[in-house]
């Protein structure tokens, strides 16, 4: 052996690694001691690789040129991972080197665990800055002057620097979890999480250990390391319990529990944890009518419902149209990066004149539709605007530049129609609404062309 040589193994024995080297005909020309001892092999020098270790494919490296990593092979009962690459020198193959990665499958378990550990530490730190925890919108994100807007919003305002309890009523799409938003932005919480939970769309069966975490093993499928639960996640913050409406009523006595005692104990786990969390719950449902039904608990709506707020539908604040489709125009160009110059007047007049069930986010739906329809326009015309918006503009009856009788049949034609729609067509169920007899309603009919 020469010095290189002697070197080397000192080498590979300080780290106790197993190594082999094997000529391009796959006779062993080294071995490190650790993998001698590994094998129980005193003189492996010059047999072939085959004949000392059992499952190799070092001497076909050795052929192939082409290197080989992680398979796991089976050695002396033992699982091991190696890796195996080609000796090149000068251009030439001259035979391959053969290191274990892992002498057992059990220390590579012991490392993955390791790693899956870390990996979900990494997680924890993504989940932590997720936006689902942080609120991005502001006071100053709500749009909108109209009276009856500004009031709820300086009442938010207010409420916002407490702790109570908040319950955010309005239709769908006029702004609960904005305004959610931007009252934990605009609390002392603010640089605390937001978190938010969808109360419809957990399935009942999870809710407890959703909104409360669970231990290790509470149950199959748990994961290893426990979990915790929205309201722990939401400590010292926020916790936004949207669709408030739609609980299970089972878990509305949990939820009355946890605003009672301000403490929460994990499936499975008997640690009582407290619970520091400021309860904001929204719902397009009428509570009190679900409570009529009983479908959902009185005790719990006093509880959530401390402050009320009750966002005013678009209809309601129509004069806020103006400026809201201008801000959403703005704000959906500068995101798609599409130039516009504005709404045009008779755009914006269909705008106000529709009745918008669907309130701001259907607006923005309007706006976002039209923004990508506008040609060589800079400004949004009645064209761009889907037709059931177009169509509705007879409704402010315009009389000013039609005479009386024009307008009166417009108005019953629309009166007619709306009714028939209602009672699918039936012409006797529709008489009746109207006070007037089946012959009457035909007779109608037929004079302002509805047939
Ligand atoms: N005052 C406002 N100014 C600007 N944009 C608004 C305003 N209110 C709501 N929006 C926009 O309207 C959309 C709907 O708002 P949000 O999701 O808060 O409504 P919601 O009341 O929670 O609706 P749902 O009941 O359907 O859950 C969002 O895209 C939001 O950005
Ligand atoms: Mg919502």
């Amino acid at each position: 052996m020469n010095i290189d040589e002697e070197l080397l193994n000192f080498i590979f024995d300080s780290f106790e690694e197993c190594i082999v080297v094997v000529d391009e005909n796959g006779i062993v020309t080294m071995m490190s001691n650790g993998y001698k001892e590994f094998l129980g092999c005193i003189n492996p020098e010059g047999k072939h690789v085959t004949e000392v270790i059992p499952n190799t494919k070092l001497h076909i490296v050795a052929k192939t040129g082409l290197k080989e990593f992680g398979e796991i092979q089976e050695v002396n009962n033992h699982r091991i991972i190696s890796i195996r690459v080609p000796i090149v020198l000068d251009g030439k193959l001259k035979g391959a080197i053969g290191k274990i990665m892992f002498k057992d499958l059990n220390n590579f378990k012991i490392l993955s665990s390791k790693i899956t550990n870390l990996e979900k530490e990494l997680q924890y730190y993504k989940n932590e800055l997720d936006s689902e925890k942080k609120a991005k919108y502001t006071f100053n994100s709500l749009m909108g002057k109209s009276i009856k807007f500004q009031e709820v919003v300086n009442f938010a305002q207010r409420a916002a620097k407490g702790d109570s309890s908040i319950l955010i009523t309005g239709e769908s799409g006029t702004g609960k979890e904005l305004l959610a938003q931007a009252i934990h932005n605009g609390s002392k919480r603010a640089l605390k999480p937001f978190v938010k939970v969808n109360c419809a769309a957990i399935p009942a069966e999870l809710f407890e250990s959703e909104m409360f975490g669970y231990e290790e093993g509470a149950f199959t499928g748990a994961k290893k390391s426990g979990l915790k639960g929205k309201f722990e996640i939401a400590n010292g913050g926020t916790i936004l319990l949207d669709e408030i409406g739609d609980m299970p009523l089972s878990m509305q006595v949990k939820l009355l529990r946890v605003l009672q005692e301000r403490e929460i104990m994990r499936v499975g786990g008997n640690e009582v944890i407290n619970i520091n969390v400021r309860v904001i719950a929204a719902t397009n449902k009428s509570l009190q009518e679900l409570i009529e039904q009983e479908k959902f608990r009185e005790d719990l709506y006093y509880r959530l419902n401390v402050i009320h707020l009750k966002l005013p539908s678009l209809r309601e604040r129509a004069e806020d149209i103006e400026l809201l489709a201008d801000s959403l125009r703005v704000k959906l160009c500068n995101k798609y990066g599409i130039y516009s110059e504005g709404v045009s007047k008779e755009a914006l007049e269909y705008l106000k004149n529709y009745d918008w069930p669907g309130n701001i986010r259907q607006l923005e739906n309007v706006i976002e539709r039209s923004i990508n329809l506008l040609d060589t326009e800079l400004l949004i015309l009645p064209k761009h605007l889907p037709d059931k918006i177009v169509e509705t503009k007879g409704k402010k009856h315009n009389i000013d530049n039609s005479d009386l009788k024009e307008a009166v049949d417009e108005m019953e034609k629309e009166i007619i129609v709306s009714i028939l729609e209602k009672t699918k067509g039936n012409k006797n169920q529709t008489a009746k609404i109207l006070g007037i007899s089946r012959a009457g309603l035909y007779k109608k009919i037929k004079r302002l062309g509805l047939e």
